[in-house]
């Protein structure tokens, strides 16, 4: 007998599109990310970076470089190690900081941050921070791929293979891995106590089953989509890592919807972008962040006040957001420090949907590479 042996549509795992199938891989390559490195009393165990305390004392910077998507990863990753390790961090897109001759030495931690570790820029940005003497982290999601192999230390996400164009899972858990070196810095450094060290390690291992609450939403969000498929401009809002995951949404969905889509930090409105709202312009609302909400808010009314009609994706439980915002998607709660790995859920679903309810490619959009290896 002969068996018609599909590999496309049995890597698809039975999903229409590889970005589908790797948006529903999410909550497991979360979980692989931590869990194949907390040891039997729940302790991230990093056996492949090698800094040791006296190293992270000596630092006086990191920088994190990166392109597109990971680069946006990097910006939550400024974050999580500051807030938790008090590194000052600075996060450059990696064709910027070749050319920018930054302050780098044998002080200054790069962190790498590549799903295939073989952009030309970031492996070229790599080589120029390693000449001037820095010491090399990277984040990577391809094993004994260029970028791994220039560095001196090493994080691999476990993500699994990742086809789609639009990366999804391996940012979320780029997310996770920079959480985690914030995490073991923070320890190793002195700068959290051990029940908070514990609270992080719980709450990153309960995001997993959190990602399915958000997926099991999918209808919902698929209506959200059915608006955008009629808009020709789409705006996303946020304010502190409510504005790195706009950012991260706006490119998501550009690149696969063709719609034209920009991230603004909300509280930059009124110095210009507020010009473009029109009757019916769609603005999404991130509001995730407990101490701006309020602020977020009025965002939201001073474009709704202009036409614009907002969908808020929001952080469940958020006072007052059912008066200003036309829909709502709501995320579950977790602290605000790890929203951004619940917030971005539902922009991918939306990117996903606009996509494919407008009939395009969404694997394979026109003029864009999985791996980018010209400069
Ligand atoms: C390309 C891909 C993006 C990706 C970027 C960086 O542009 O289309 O999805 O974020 O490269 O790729 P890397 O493999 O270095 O993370």
């Amino acid at each position: 007998t002969h068996i018609d042996w599909d590999t496309e549509a049995a890597s698809k795992n039975g999903y229409s599109h590889f970005m589908m199938k790797e948006i529903y891989d999410q909550p497991t390559a979360i979980r692989e990310t931590l869990c194949r490195r907390l040891d039997e009393k729940r302790h991230i165990q990093l056996d492949d970076i090698k800094l040791q305390k006296e190293d992270l004392d000596e630092l006086n910077k990191i920088y994190i470089v990166a392109c597109g998507t990971a680069y946006h990863a990097g910006l939550v990753g400024k974050y999580a190690i500051e807030k938790l390790a008090r590194i000052p961090v600075e996060v450059d897109i990696a064709s910027e900081f070749r050319y920018s001759d930054p302050f780098v030495d044998d002080k200054t931690l790069l962190i790498v941050v590549s799903q295939s570790g073989e952009t030309a820029d970031t492996l070229a940005a790599l080589k120029e921070a390693k000449r001037k003497g820095a010491r090399v982290l990277a984040i990577t999601n391809v094993v004994g791929s260029s970028v791994a192999r220039e560095a001196d230390d090493l994080f691999y996400t476990w993500a699994g293979p990742e086809i789609a164009v639009a990366s999804t899972k391996a940012y979320t858990a780029q997310l996770v891995a920079f959480y985690m070196l914030a995490l073991h810095f923070a320890n190793t450094k002195g700068t959290i106590t051990d029940q908070e060290y514990v609270a992080y390690v719980d709450a990153i291992e309960g995001l997993g089953n959190k990602v399915e609450e958000i997926l099991s939403q999918k209808e919902t969000i698929e209506a959200v989509a059915k608006i955008l498929v009629e808009a020709t401009s789409a705006f996303y809002l946020g304010r502190g890592l409510d504005y790195t995951t706009a950012m991260e949404a706006a490119l998501k969905l550009k690149e696969i919807s063709y719609l034209h889509t920009e991230a603004f930090a909300a509280g930059e409105l009124k110095h210009g972008t507020i010009a473009l709202i029109e009757e019916g312009t769609p603005v999404l609302a991130i509001v995730t962040q407990e101490r701006l909400a309020e602020k977020m808010i009025s965002n939201m009314k001073e474009v709704k006040a202009r036409g614009a009609y907002v969908i808020a994706i929001a952080k469940e439980g958020t006072p007052h957001i059912g008066h200003v915002a036309d829909k709502i998607i709501e995320v579950p709660a977790v602290c605000d420090i790890l929203m951004p790995i619940l917030s971005v859920i539902p922009t991918q679903l939306l990117a996903y949907y606009t996509s494919t309810l407008k009939g395009l490619d969404v694997d394979k959009p026109r003029n864009l590479a999985k791996s980018v290896t010209v400069e």
